[in-house]
């Protein structure tokens, strides 16, 4: 092989079949199981479309109604790990607290090995109904706040802003809240997701698999984004210093967070349905300057690099806006990516073979030790 044939970041490599989901970036489409997630974004909850990530099919309404009841019943996280929480180091990231929690569940779990399909989507279940939990205690802890318990008369997402914030929020924000998580849900062999799969491959467990993938999300070339976006608005901070701002960026050739996409060259079909809800929230949330600053970017980057923004662009301050601090929206991130990951995970397992590629080595030939060197 020769070293000028490597696919460098894997760039342009198709690594095996899905059915979850298809990135169409000629089209500007994204298909969940077959349905664009425009489609999904009007007509569906978000407890619908992870149901039907998972299984195949959108739910009938008894499936639905049991799905939920299972989300709702397994809310609650042990007090050993509740303890664990409140003893997390205050300065941390949420997603590092996120990502020990998770280790602890397996640590929780006596089906930790087992690893055929119902059991898997268990855990999953498992896990989609306690991320919120384990999220809101994190950042309530952080805050020297008292852990708000899930209440099982709420739904996922009205129950989510009550352990938060003690209240739920107005419906506008409940729905921009939910389509923001439709849109996160999948997409296809992106980093974190092929990190699931590769420790799948090994035969591992869910929860390792689920793990690694946090830390995958973590940086801020993949979900970490979403929070440098907002640190780049609040750093901007007024409307007539974005263009300069901009300018710097290029002469400096900073990357400008939010903008840019491994697989969309020519814009993220998930952006324009994001960005109608972000305007609805900075309608009622007074985020004008916010929207004002975004725009003179986005109008900037594409006119004058032909790059275009990517979800986290009008995700993360539409999080902002709904109250969130910062450090918490990649950990919001993971509660919509929960669902991909387990899809992917339970697909790996059933038609498994382990992922290990190759690499070209440029190193030193082959050497003796002398003894000088040992000296
Ligand atoms: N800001 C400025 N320039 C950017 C850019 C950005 N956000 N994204 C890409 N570019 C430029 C690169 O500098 C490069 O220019 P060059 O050819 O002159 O060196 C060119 O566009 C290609 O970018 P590259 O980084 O090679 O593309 P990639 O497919 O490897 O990377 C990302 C994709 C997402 C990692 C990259 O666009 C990025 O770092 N974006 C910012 C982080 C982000 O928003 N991540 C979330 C992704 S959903």
């Amino acid at each position: 092989m020769e070293e000028s044939e490597i696919k460098k970041g894997l760039m342009g490599v198709t690594v095996d079949v899905t059915q979850i989901s298809k990135v169409m970036p000629e089209i500007n489409k994204l298909t969940y199981r077959g349905y664009t997630v425009n489609d999904l974004c009007d007509k569906c909850d978000f407890e619908e479309t992870a149901y039907l990530l998972l299984n195949g099919n959108l739910p009938t309404t008894t499936q639905l109604q049991e799905f939920t009841d299972a989300e709702k019943a397994n809310r609650n996280i042990s007090k050993e790990l509740k303890e664990a929480i409140l003893n997390f180091p205050k300065a941390s990231h949420p997603m590092d607290g996120l990502r020990t929690a998770i280790s602890i569940l397996g640590q929780e779990d006596d089906r930790v090995w087992d690893n055929t399909e119902g059991t898997n989507y268990n855990k999953f279940v498992m896990m989609y109904a306690k991320i919120p939990t384990i999220i809101a205690a994190i950042q309530r802890c952080k805050e020297g706040k008292e852990i708000i318990d899930p209440d099982e008369t709420l739904t996922r997402t009205d129950n989510f802003f009550n352990m938060c914030f003690g209240k739920v929020p107005e419906p506008i924000i409940v729905k921009a809240f939910n389509v923001s998580q439709i849109l996160y849900a999948e997409h296809s062999f992106n980093a974190s997701t092929f990190t699931a799969r590769v420790i799948a491959s090994t035969t591992s467990d869910i929860y390792s698999a689920v793990t690694g993938a946090i830390g995958a999300l973590k940086g801020p070339l993949h979900g970490g984004a979403n929070e440098q976006v907002m640190h780049t608005l609040i750093e901007i901070a007024e409307p007539k210093h974005a263009a300069a701002w901009l300018d710097n960026a290029f002469k400096n050739k900073l990357k400008v967070m939010g903008f840019g996409h491994r697989v969309y060259k020519n814009g993220d079909s998930r952006v324009p349905e994001m960005k109608r809800w972000e305007n609805k929230v900075a309608d009622v949330k007074d985020g004008k300057k916010w929207m004002e600053i975004s725009n003179i970017l986005e109008d900037k980057m594409v006119s004058e690099k032909g790059i275009y923004p990517n979800l986290d662009f009008p995700a993360g301050p539409a999080y902002y806006m709904m109250g969130f601090e910062i450090e918490m929206f990649t950990p919001i991130f993971v509660m919509s990516r929960i669902t991909g990951w387990a899809a992917h995970v339970i697909e790996q397992t059933n038609s498994n073979r382990l992922i290990r590629p190759l690499s070209f080595y440029e190193g030193e030939g082959i050497r003796t030790v002398t003894l000088v060197e040992k000296r």
